[in-house]
């Protein structure tokens, strides 16, 4: 069993997508250990997205994440880091496959509804930037 992190992005929040988004996340076989929705600060979003710090888009990304209300998830599936990102689809919603959550609400590349960790070692380090280890109570045994 593995786990991975969720966020449901303000676009998706705001669009009232989080129970159709939730339905694919658990027909797709994963499992919410832990949920909750949160309004990230402009420091939290820079801290969160670090890594692209550099990235030309950087400040537009940190603005839109705490644009509004998110809803962070932890995720729980063997394979839950590639499952979630196949189920995401392609980071450009006009290149994500047919039956992803991309390919369903994204509207463009900054506003691409959710985001998911891209290696379990991110995994663990997004989960705890969000998550006490006593919130993940819906843990599979
Ligand atoms: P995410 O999986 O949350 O990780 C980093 C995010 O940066 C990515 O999804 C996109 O939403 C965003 N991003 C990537 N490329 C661009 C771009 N060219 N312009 C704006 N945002 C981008």
């Amino acid at each position: 069993m593995e786990m991975t992190f969720s966020i449901i992005k303000p676009d998706g929040v705001r669009r009232n997508l989080v129970g159709k988004i939730f339905n694919m996340i658990e027909s797709a076989g994963l499992r919410i250990v832990a949920t909750k929705m949160i309004h990230m600060s402009r420091r939290e979003a820079e801290q969160f997205y670090a890594v692209h710090k550099d990235r030309p888009f950087f400040g537009e990304l940190c603005d839109f994440m705490c644009s509004g209300p998110v809803v962070v998830s932890a995720l729980q599936a063997p394979d839950a880091v590639t499952k979630y990102r196949d189920l995401m689809g392609a980071t450009d919603p006009k290149k994500a496959a047919q039956g992803t959550i991309r390919a369903a609400f994204a509207e463009s590349i900054g506003e691409n509804t959710v985001h998911g960790s891209d290696s379990k070692d991110n995994a663990a380090i997004e989960l705890g930037f969000f998550f006490a280890g006593t919130e993940l109570v819906n843990r599979a045994r």
